[in-house]
């Protein structure tokens, strides 16, 4: 090859594998079926290409095609813009006298007609068909929290490759909200997914979406914060999260994440100093806005009291069998924005149980309305003026998990749900035990259970 291309050099003065020196066409191998394959263009757009031949015409729409399924990275883009201007200043230096509509037309083919028909990649078109979420402003942060975001909660672990593909899928489908925490193990393959899904074009900058992490109880010490939010961050690849929180209202030793934890390691959280903490951490710019997660309203209360910022959220349990309407009317007075986790009471996991999804009056709902169970509860959820997050890694329930929005429960549904009997889904059993901090669930839950 390389003989080749020097005896080339020697014979034309060019290496050019299509012109030779004074820029005549080289009279060209016969192409294999692979060669049409690769730079035949699709047959509708072959006539307008070929009319606008100039020397540099083979090149460009070889460029053209062999980049356009990759467009969406940003140095293909500018080396593709290259291309282009380098054929229509040939096109001029040759006084052709419109050098601009083939610069249309590779423009075009590279930026709607490819992406179009190629299946393996995400498009611009795909962004057209995203459901766009309702937002709510989220205190004085400036910040607005989508209404439905993705949990990523699960466990086991689910391998990162899963996880990087259920988050681009839900980015496609207009997810912005993704929540996170040091015990998920799960930062690392979201932060995975956000840069690619700038790189794919899906997102424009970080900035688009909204990032939630938590604190875990072992980092929950006044000198872990900072250590620990640089630690997610660096998980994360991010500069900033949107909202961390402080996961439970619990220390422990330093050293594990995990969950059952080890009941010797509880000890009485210092919520004075692991609060001011994570206010410098907001303070430092190193997360938009702070809040709490599994907070009682005794638990805000005391919080409050040496606060000089307050949380921007408390993160809990609701669903129609565990409503919250003490702790709702409380965080509404302080102007706490509640965030429901487990809207359908974390059927399948570790912590949840079938109960809200075999909740017979909701499936009597669902039966009634033409919906499904757990469009029924999120929808329940959001008509309750909160912020939710559901966990699905399932593309159709993803989809239908957004579909609440265009449609409303009646008031005799609404009445239905009041009256549904209550019952707590994740307790937290793990964090009581008789030398810890919290003898019982109701010290846990200050009575609130
Ligand atoms: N702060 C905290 O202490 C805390 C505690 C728990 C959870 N969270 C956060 O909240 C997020 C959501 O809560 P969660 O994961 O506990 O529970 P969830 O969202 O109520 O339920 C998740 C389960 O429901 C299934 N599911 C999702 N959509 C469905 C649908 N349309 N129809 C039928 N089944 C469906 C999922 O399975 P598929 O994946 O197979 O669809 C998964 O098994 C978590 O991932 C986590 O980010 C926070």
């Amino acid at each position: 090859m390389k003989e080749r291309k020097e005896e080339n050099l020697k014979k034309t003065g060019t290496d050019d594998p299509f012109y030779n020196q004074n820029g005549k066409e080289k009279k060209k191998k016969k192409k294999t079926r692979k060669d049409r394959l690769k730079t035949t263009p699709p047959k509708n757009q072959k006539k307008q290409v070929v009319k606008t031949h100039d020397m540099n015409e083979d090149k460009m729409k070889w460029v053209s095609f062999q980049l356009a399924p990759f467009h969406q990275s940003a140095e293909t883009e500018i080396f593709f813009i290259v291309e282009i201007a380098h054929g229509v200043k040939s096109q001029a230096e040759n006084n052709e006298p419109t050098p601009y509509p083939k610069a249309i037309v590779l423009w075009i083919l590279a930026h709607i007609y490819w992406p179009t028909r190629s299946s393996g990649f995400r498009t611009r078109q795909s962004r057209a068909k995203m459901r766009s979420i309702p937002e709510m402003a989220l205190g004085s942060t400036g910040k607005a929290i989508p209404l439905v975001g993705m949990g990523t909660a699960v466990y086991p672990f689910a391998p990162s490759e899963t996880m990087i593909d259920s988050i681009l899928t839900a980015i496609e489908l207009g997810y912005r909200h993704f929540d996170s925490a040091a015990l998920y193990q799960s930062e690392k393959p979201l932060g995975e997914a956000i840069k690619k899904a700038v790189e794919l074009g899906l997102i424009k900058s970080r900035d688009e979406l909204f990032i939630t992490s938590k604190l875990w109880c072992s980092d929950a010490h006044h000198d872990r914060v900072l250590p620990a939010l640089q630690n997610t961050l660096k998980n994360l690849q991010l500069d900033y999260l949107d909202l961390y929180l402080i996961h439970w209202p619990v220390s422990l030793k330093p050293g594990k994440y995990e969950l059952p934890v080890n009941k010797d390691d509880l000890l009485p959280i210092d919520l004075g100093s692991v609060w001011k903490a994570m206010e410098d951490c907001q303070k430092l710019g190193l997360t938009k806005a702070i809040g709490v997660s599994n907070f009682s309203c005794k638990k805000l209360e005391e919080l409050l009291q040496t606060a000089s910022i307050l949380p921007a959220v408390n993160q809990v349990e609701m669903n129609p069998l565990w409503q919250q309407k003490k702790l709702r009317e409380f965080c509404a007075e302080k102007g706490i924005h509640i965030t429901a986790y487990s809207p359908l009471g974390a059927k399948g996991t570790l912590w949840g149980t079938d109960r809200v999804m075999e909740c017979e009056v909701l499936k009597e709902i669902a039966r009634e309305t033409g919906k499904s169970i757990a469009q029924v509860c999120l929808r329940w959820v959001y008509e309750e003026g909160v912020s939710l997050l559901v966990k699905s890694f399932n593309k159709e329930r993803m989809k239908q998990n957004l579909e609440i929005f265009d449609w409303e429960l009646s008031a005799q549904d609404l009445e239905k749900i009041i009256q549904i009997p209550q019952f707590k889904g994740f307790p937290g059993v793990e964090f009581v035990c008789q030398t810890g901090p919290y003898k019982s669930l109701v010290d846990l839950w200050d009575g609130e259970i």
